[in-house]
Parts: structure tokens; C-alpha cells; sequence
């Protein structure tokens, strides 16, 4: 994809699954990525694999749920490296309260937005990709057998109202920044195999989730990630305030 090439980006949440995944496939395209995650031993180890690669690459602590750590992050990349081309609003919890949920899922995924498309826009352009869900546009399917759970009701509504305003989110910052050359756009995966899913849920459990998609399987973080470098990419040159999914069939249902 020689489309981006020589571009600048930052992503959150680089430091495992799906945004690992982003970060070593723009690196691999000749993007330079900054990855920044919470936890900054897997920022430092997606930097390791993208340098393997022979791609350049930074790591940086970073809680996307501080604005002003958000704020100063992106000025300090378009300083250093004297643009800001590409944001990946990546970072994402499950399974937590309303407030953590929401403070990292959709207060986070604002932050970004917020700091970073002014900042393309006074360069002359630039291309957000935010992380919704399958939940970002319906319900999680199987809720109803869980109705009596109040904890598990709050954190799957939690992650289905923050999922679902990161694409109110990517519509509104699409619009008001279409003439000034920013494009925002909101990728929707399904159930994606990553730690979230491999980690914490028991085979049977997986085979459940893998029942749920048309195609009978989890995605790969690495078919995220090249729909997301799409997205980026000036082969997405018209396509703005776009929620893809990359889920199997499973919205399709
Ligand atoms: N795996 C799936 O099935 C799936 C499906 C749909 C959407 N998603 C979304 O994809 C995104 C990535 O999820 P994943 O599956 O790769 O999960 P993951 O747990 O493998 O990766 C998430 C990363 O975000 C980081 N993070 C958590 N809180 C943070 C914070 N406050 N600030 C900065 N970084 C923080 C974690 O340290 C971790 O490295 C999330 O937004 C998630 O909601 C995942």
C-alpha cells in the first residue's frame, strides 16, 4: 500500500491485539508509529517486533482517559516529527464499570479527536480510524441470558454505549473537519482473537462466540488491521464517517 508511506502515526492501545496488530502492518507500509499504550512494556514490545521488521517505530506510556496526557502526546509527535498524518483512537477496556469503561472507551476516543484533528488539519489533512465494535451498532446478542446480572448487565451496557458513541463520535468529527481534509472514520470488528478473548473465556465459550459469526470463525487481528490501513490510506480518499465492520457476516445477520 505505497499510499502511506513516509506518513506519521500514533496509536493508543499499541501494545497488545488489534492495535499491535495496526502498528506493525503501517509500519510495514513505510509508516512511522508511534505506539503508545498504558501498559508500556507492550508498547516497548510491539516496538521490538515492528524493528525486527526493519520499521521505525517509538514507544510511549500513555492513559488515553488524561486529556492533558493525550493533548501532549499528539503536540509532542507533530513537533518531533513535524506532522501528525495518521490517529488510530485504539485503546479499549471490557468487562469494567460504567465510569472506567466509558472514561477510556469514549472519553478517550474524544481526547484524541479532540487534540488531534486540529492539529491535521492546520498541516493540511490527515486520517483518524476509532475502534468501535459489533456493539457499537447493536447489542451484544446474548445479554438476555444474563438479565438478572446486574455487574455483567452494567459492564456489557457500558461497553455497548461507549462502543456506540465512538461512531456518533467518528460522524461528528468527520463532518466538521470533511473540507478542511481530515477523514474519520470507525472500524466495527466482531470478536477478534486477541488476550481479551484467548485469555479470559474457556474453549467453550469461544466456540460459542465462533458460532455466532456467519463465516464459524474469530477474526485475526491482522484483518483488522488491513482494513484499518485502508481506511488511512488515500485509496480511502472519498470514504469519511464510515463505520466498517470486520465481522464475519455477523452484523450482516
Ligand atoms: N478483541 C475483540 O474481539 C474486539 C472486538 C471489537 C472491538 N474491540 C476493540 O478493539 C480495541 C482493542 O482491543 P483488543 O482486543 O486488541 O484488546 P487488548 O486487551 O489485546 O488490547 C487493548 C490495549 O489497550 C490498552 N489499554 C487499556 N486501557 C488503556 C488506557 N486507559 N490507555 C491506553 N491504553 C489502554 C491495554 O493495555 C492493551 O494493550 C478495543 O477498543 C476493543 O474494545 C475488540
Amino acid at each position: 500500500m505505497p499510499y502511506i508511506e513516509g506518513r506519521v502515526a500514533f496509536i493508543t492501545g499499541a501494545g497488545s491485539g488489534i492495535g499491535r496488530a495496526i502498528a506493525l502492518k503501517l509500519a510495514v507500509e513505510g509508516t512511522t508509529v508511534v505506539c503508545s499504550d498504558i501498559d508500556i512494556g507492550g508498547a516497548q514490545d510491539t516496538v521490538t517486533l515492528i524493528k525486527e521488521t526493519g520499521g521505525l517505530a517509538l514507544a510511549e506510556a500513555l492513559d488515553t482517559s488524561d486529556e492533558t496526557a493525550v493533548k501532549e502526546a499528539l503536540e509532542q509527535v507533530a513537533q518531533q516529527h513535524g506532522r501528525l498524518d495518521i490517529l488510530i483512537n485504539n485503546a479499549g477496556v471490557g468487562g469494567k464499570d460504567w465510569e472506567t469503561t466509558n472514561a477510556i472507551n469514549l472519553s478517550g476516543v474524544y481526547y484524541g479527536l479532540i487534540h488531534a484533528c486540529p492539529i491535521m488539519a492546520r498541516q493540511g489533512g490527515g486520517a483518524v480510524v476509532n475502534t468501535s465494535s459489533i456493539a457499537g451498532v447493536g447489542a451484544v446478542s446474548w445479554a438476555a441470558e444474563y438479565h438478572e446480572n446486574t455487574d455483567l448487565l452494567g459492564s456489557l451496557s457500558a461497553y455497548t454505549a461507549s462502543k456506540h458513541g465512538i461512531i456518533g463520535l467518528t460522524k461528528q468529527f468527520a463532518v466538521a473537519f470533511a473540507k478542511a481534509g481530515v477523514r474519520v472514520n470507525a472500524i466495527c470488528p466482531g470478536y477478534i482473537k486477541t488476550p481479551i478473548i484467548t485469555e479470559l473465556r474457556s474453549e467453550k465459550q469461544q466456540s460459542f462466540l465462533e458460532s455466532l459469526h456467519p463465516m464459524g470463525r474469530l477474526g485475526e487481528p491482522q484483518e483488522v488491521a488491513e482494513v484499518a490501513a485502508f481506511l488511512v490510506s488515500k485509496a480511502a480518499s472519498f470514504v469519511t464517517g464510515a463505520a466498517v465492520p470486520v465481522d464475519g457476516g455477523y452484523t450482516a445477520k
